[in-house]
């Protein structure tokens, strides 16, 4: 099939779904699949803005032809070297003849690194211009957001920001491809999960990005993956500005490991004295059942924590430890945290989750909570403890 999607001006969005990969860096579930959004911009110049995985490259090429109508393609600028966004570069330079790669210094290290191509390369450096005729293109580097040789692109004409990553998303798009085509509320859990899992660690960097495009008027947002944002640009920027100022919701996600269900008895009843305490944003998951992409998620919107593991062979439970290593790596930052465990021999559990907890800086509520054997009424006191300070530090 060959359809174009107008985006504004002379820019087309040619990107694609990939409704077949599972794994998103062969570690994020894809449930609801993943885009990948490219943009041609056929000016007097000609310019393709990233391009796509190569795996789901269907008649990637054909469609960019199609819109070329028989002229060559002047430029490809590359915002970010991840082969989601890099893999039909090699193919793109060797099919359009004479096709010049525009990117920054970190970005043509890569290239070479990737394919050893050393010549047809435009070096750009921060507030550089390229003008393709009736679209004049800016490029702001942006590193960090989410490699060291990210940058953006933005199209001085129209507004358009090209942001790579930032403001992206998981899930197809699935007919719609413009925010006031689509159901927001199927794309919010989808780019708060692409947020937190792949953006994340680079919280201060975004940071940094959205200080220094401080005052540039964008009228579209047009990221890599997931709805190109024309009608309402403001939004996906004010969600991207809030997570990345760590600012969580009112709630709590209790994460729970345990082999017999003693320690998960201490979860239910945590949750419980929770709904008592007022709070009605709670999730209670099983480490060994829920995906670690969507704990991550569920733990950067809400401001509150509680961490329950039985002891295993002297420490945690394993899948909590890579739980509470995954925190560690993401620079989650300013949440109240509770914890709990329960063991048969010597513990291990909740021993190893206060070193988490130090590790962490969260701000600890209270003492941890650990039962020896199995949870009995006279057991819970420290657990009403947990689940009453948590709840009075979120109605703070
Ligand atoms: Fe979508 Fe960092 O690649």
């Amino acid at each position: 099939m060959h359809y174009t999607v107008p985006v504004k001006g002379k820019v087309h969005w040619i990107g694609v779904n990939d409704r077949r990969k599972t794994l998103f860096e062969n570690m994020w579930t894809l449930e609801r699949g993943v885009s990948y959004n490219s943009y041609l911009i056929v000016d007097d110049k000609t310019a393709l803005v990233d391009t796509i995985e190569d795996r789901a490259a269907g008649n990637y090429i054909e469609r960019i032809e199609k819109l070329l109508d028989g002229r060559k393609l002047d430029y490809l600028i590359i915002n970010h070297m991840e082969p989601d966004h890099s893999g039909e570069v090699k193919a793109i330079f060797d099919h359009f003849e004479g096709v010049t790669i525009v990117g920054n210094v970190k970005t043509f290290k890569m290239v070479e690194a990737y394919w050893g191509i050393t010549d047809r390369l435009l070096k750009v450096d921060d507030g550089d211009e390229l003008s393709l005729g009736h679209h004049k293109l800016k490029f702001v580097m942006t590193p960090w957001v989410h490699w060291p040789e990210t940058m953006m692109t933005y199209d001085t004409t129209e507004q358009i920001l090209f942001s790579g990553d930032a403001f992206g998303s998981f899930g197809t798009l699935d007919g719609g491809i413009f925010d006031d085509e689509i159901n927001f509320d199927f794309f919010e859990e989808e780019m708060r999960r692409y947020y937190s899992n792949i953006v994340g660690p680079y919280s201060n960097m975004v940071q940094k990005a959205f200080a220094k495009l401080s005052g540039v008027p964008v009228s579209i947002v047009a990221p890599v993956h997931g709805p190109v944002w024309r009608d309402n640009p403001q939004k996906v920027l004010d969600l991207y500005n809030r997570w990345s100022l760590h600012q969580a919701e009112e709630g709590v996600v209790i994460v729970v490991a345990s082999m017999y269900g003693n320690t998960e008895l201490m979860a239910d009843y945590i949750g419980r004295r929770l709904a008592e305490n007022g709070i009605k944003n709670i999730r209670i998951h099983d480490v060994s059942r829920t995906h670690i992409s969507h704990l991550i998620n569920e733990i950067w919107k809400y401001k509150g924590l509680v961490l329950g593991s039985c002891a295993y062979n002297g420490h945690m439970f394993p899948l909590m430890e890579s739980l509470t290593r995954e925190i560690i790596h993401m620079k989650m930052k300013d949440k109240f945290l509770g914890i709990f465990g329960s063991y048969s021999w010597n513990g291990g559990g909740v021993k190893n989750l206060m070193k988490f907890a130090e590790e962490s800086g969260f701000d600890l509520v209270a003492d941890p909570a650990e039962i020896y054997g199995k949870p009995s009424d006279d057991k819970y006191a420290q657990c009403d403890v947990i689940a009453k300070q948590m709840a009075l530090k979120l109605k703070g």
